[in-house]
């Protein structure tokens, strides 16, 4: 599709921090055509209107794209919405991703500084095709009633500037100025992802802090806008805070999101703000481009007693369909879930995120360790293709993959562009072991479960390039180890970039981000390395590339012999680090014999660490299944139901409503801190269908089924019910004395069943119910 775009702001924007929205009209002929098809795109996001009525009900569109590559545009059938004669088309278009905030640093301006917007209307009639194009003729203004916009800082309206009818016909708009042309050399494709809409919505508590402060208590963490109505006279202004937490002492805080640096204020402080000037009377707002992170909200300057009915906290993310059920007889559990289900929500909204407040951007890390949960949970095959594309439009011409998808800037300083506006590389977010090798591993997990092999094929060649890159680095030697000798050295990873396991119990991102940068864990990146270069050469396989699935095969052998040199000492792993004992085993670079003990070992370390939680990022969602491929049901079921820190259960009883970043996000004084909505240490939870409930692909996408689950007396009951690609699975089961009992249903696929007491049968019924004695 061949657009021409506009550029609706004729002077050049005053400076990073103040944009007003651009309001775009057009008024066009319509007389004798049949169907009427709008093409829309824009940089930046937009909210389009057909004589004043919305085209749909989404939100930040056309979403989050590698704009320097990649802009996805959307097609409507506009027909019904016209009517015979003069029509109007109005667009509102804000910053979004492509000028606003981005990331940490919450730098804006990052992927270009001219908003820009392109239609196409396509009138067909029995003679042919009529095309309608943004371009000169088309009006725009920026005096309209959001006078600042970005999608996480801040929404500044002002409705004394209303304008009644702008999307309308008839409107006067010689006030306006004529856009200008502008242009985009990225490629423009069909919408990919899953739109982004309103989804539940919550009634909110009023409440009055020690502080004297009006506060909204909404019951649940997310992602969203509140809507308010309020009652007052033109020229009052009023300001909505949103924050995830109270403080220690019961009052509003930001403070757990506020990085401690130069540009704190843009990310804490002066973030998730909306100021509200109201025009005269009753009035009822919500926000089209400032989507927040938050449970709270404080009020300032209400000018009427601040009601709660006047209020509702409304959840905004990209429409993927729910595909899951799990409950068990611990209700703590079920919260556990669900307090992760919203996580998810929160951190789904066009892109994968790692939180939906500070950061917000797409860190390869969190979705690579989420994506097997995300997928018992909900239909996101859609939804991580798009990201996919982008992914790999991102690689380097040296075959590096970035860490954050799209690419949002990484310093406070200015951004360095070479002389074709390429951002310096020094500046971009590579390479990171476990990160960036989430664009190998999660087409893996889409053909696991979803059975083809679209996302394998997508990144395929890009995955073989990493690949190269990764061994050339690995053939490098670290300063410290520039003396280590052995052929086997040459497949140690220990140079470059990584971030490491990462925020095990009690590290810090500071302490944990400078090792990233100085001494990179090399168990962890070789570990990785193995790890992908496997991946690739089953990808291979499943391609039929049968030579190169043998070259890569040979060389995971090497990486996986160096591993084991380095780092599995007389059989097993000698550390204090649960993470070190976990790895190897999940990934299967030990040997059978070793894992037994390796695994035997954690288990120890476990109990004597009075089951607690000792991993970090890379490794908190596969300790439950290492545990259970040995039979640690005991252990497995007392890590997961300890109450205290660190353990999934300690933040329930400081009232989580979503999954913390870090263990301890509101220590033993109440004080909070980090971000209260990340979904990866919850990316665990895959364990309730596979683990506990047992339900396995032993084939690509269900075309067999393995039904095995970890049980213990610890738990009377647990019941997943799975909408696979193949059709539903059940499996619930229930201990009652000494009798288990377990209730099968299964789609027409033949299906394995183990019982608790090691017995096996095969299910060819659609429907079944089994039982044994408890041992
Ligand atoms: C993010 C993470 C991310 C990490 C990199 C953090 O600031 O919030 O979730 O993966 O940096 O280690």
């Amino acid at each position: 599709m061949k657009f021409r775009f506009i550029e609706p702001e004729i002077l050049s924007p005053k400076n990073e921090s103040e944009q007003p929205v651009s309001y775009v009209r057009k008024e066009f002929d319509v007389s004798k055509a049949k169907k009427v098809m709008l093409h829309i795109t824009a940089l930046g996001v937009f909210k389009a209107y057909i004589n004043g009525k919305p085209i749909d009900d989404c939100y930040l569109l056309p979403g989050f794209t590698n704009y320097r590559k990649r802009l996805q545009y959307k097609t409507y059938d506009i027909t019904s919405m016209l009517s015979k004669g003069r029509n109007a088309i109005g667009v509102v278009i804000g910053d979004g991703w492509y000028r606003g905030a981005l990331g940490a640093f919450g730098k804006r301006f990052y992927y270009g500084n001219k908003i820009k917007l392109a239609c196409s209307i396509e009138l067909v009639d029995d003679f042919g095709t009529k095309e309608i194009t943004t371009d000169e003729s088309w009006k725009a203004t920026q005096n309209g009633p959001i006078i600042q916009n970005d999608l996480k800082t801040y929404e500044t309206v002002d409705m004394r500037k209303e304008m009644h009818g702008w999307n309308d016909v008839g409107f006067d708009d010689k006030d306006w100025h004529n856009c200008v042309m502008g242009d985009y050399n990225g490629k423009c494709v069909p919408y990919e992802g899953e739109d982004i809409l309103e989804h539940e919505s919550f009634a909110a508590k009023v409440l009055k802090t020690p502080n004297g402060e009006t506060v909204l208590d909404f019951g649940q963490n997310l992602a969203g806008h509140i809507e308010f109505t309020v009652n007052g006279k033109s020229g009052d202004t009023v300001s909505i805070k949103m924050g995830e937490v109270l403080d220690e002492n019961g009052n509003f805080t930001t403070k757990n999101l506020e990085f401690v640096g130069k540009n704190q204020n843009v990310i804490g402080a002066l973030g998730q703000l909306l100021t509200y000037t109201l025009k005269d009377g009753k009035q009822t707002y919500k926000s089209m481009f400032l989507i927040s992170g938050y449970r709270y909200a404080k009020l300032d300057n209400w000018p009427e007693e601040v009601k709660a009915e006047n209020f509702r906290s409304i959840a905004v993310y990209s429409a993927f369909a729910t595909v899951s059920r799990f409950e068990c007889s611990n209700e703590m559990i079920n919260k556990l879930v669900e307090n992760s289900r919203w996580s998810q929500k929160s951190n789904f909204v066009d892109i994968p995120t790692d939180c939906p407040q500070r950061e917000r951007a797409g860190w390869t890390g969190d979705i690579n360790v989420f994506t097997e949960t995300a997928i018992w949970y909900t239909d996101v095959k859609k939804f991580l293709l798009k990201w996919l594309r982008d992914a790999v439009s991102l690689q380097k011409e040296d075959g590096n993959l970035p860490y954050i998808v799209p690419e949002v800037p990484m310093s406070m300083g200015k951004t360095k562009r070479d002389k074709n506006g390429e951002i310096k590389s020094m500046q971009l977010p590579n390479g990171s072991a476990g990160w960036s090798d989430a664009i190998i591993n999660i087409p893996m997990l889409l053909y696991k479960f979803y059975g083809d092999n679209e996302a394998i094929k997508i990144v395929y060649e890009c995955a073989k390039k990493y690949i190269t890159f990764e061994l050339k680095r690995a053939k490098r030697k670290h300063i410290l180890n520039l003396f280590k000798g052995g052929e086997h050295f040459e497949y140690i990873l220990d140079t470059g970039f990584h971030f490491g396991e990462w925020l095990e119990p009690g590290h810090s991102m500071q302490l944990d981000g400078l090792k990233a940068i100085f001494f990179p864990d090399s168990e962890v990146a070789t570990a990785w390395l193995y790890h992908s270069v496997k991946e690739v050469s089953e990808m291979a396989e499943i391609l039929n590339k049968n030579d190169e699935h043998e070259y890569y095969l040979k060389i995971a052998d090497k990486i996986k012999e160096a591993y084991r040199k380095e780092f599995i000492k007389k059989g097993t792993v000698i550390s204090d680090r649960q993470c070190r004992f976990v790895r190897p085993v999940y990934m299967e670079i030990a040997s059978e014999e070793e894992a037994k003990k390796i695994v035997s070992d954690l288990n120890d370390m476990i109990i004597k660490n009075d089951y607690k939680i000792g991993t970090g990022f890379l490794t908190t969602y596969k300790v439950l299944y290492v545990l259970s491929k040995y039979g640690y049901n005991e252990t497995i079921y007392r890590l997961l139901l300890n109450e205290k820190c660190p353990g999934w259960l300690y933040e329930l009883n400081k009232g989580a409503t979503t999954i913390w970043e870090d263990w301890l996000g509101i220590d033993e004084n109440n004080v909070p801190k980090n971000s209260m909505n990340h979904y990866s240490p919850g990316a665990s939870l895959s364990f309730m269908f596979a683990g506990i409930c047992g339900i396995n692909p032993t084939k690509p996408g269900f075309e067999e089924i393995l039904i095995m689950p970890c049980v213990s007396k610890l738990l009377s009951y647990a019941k997943a019910e799975y909408r696979s690609v193949k059709g539903n699975i059940v499996s619930k089961w229930d201990i009652k004395d000494d009798l288990f009992t377990l209730h099968v249903e299964i789609p027409d696929v033949p299906a394995t069943v183990v019982l608790p007491d090691g017995s096996k049968y095969s299910q060819n019924e659609r429907v079944k119910d089994y039982s044994c004695i408890m041992k």
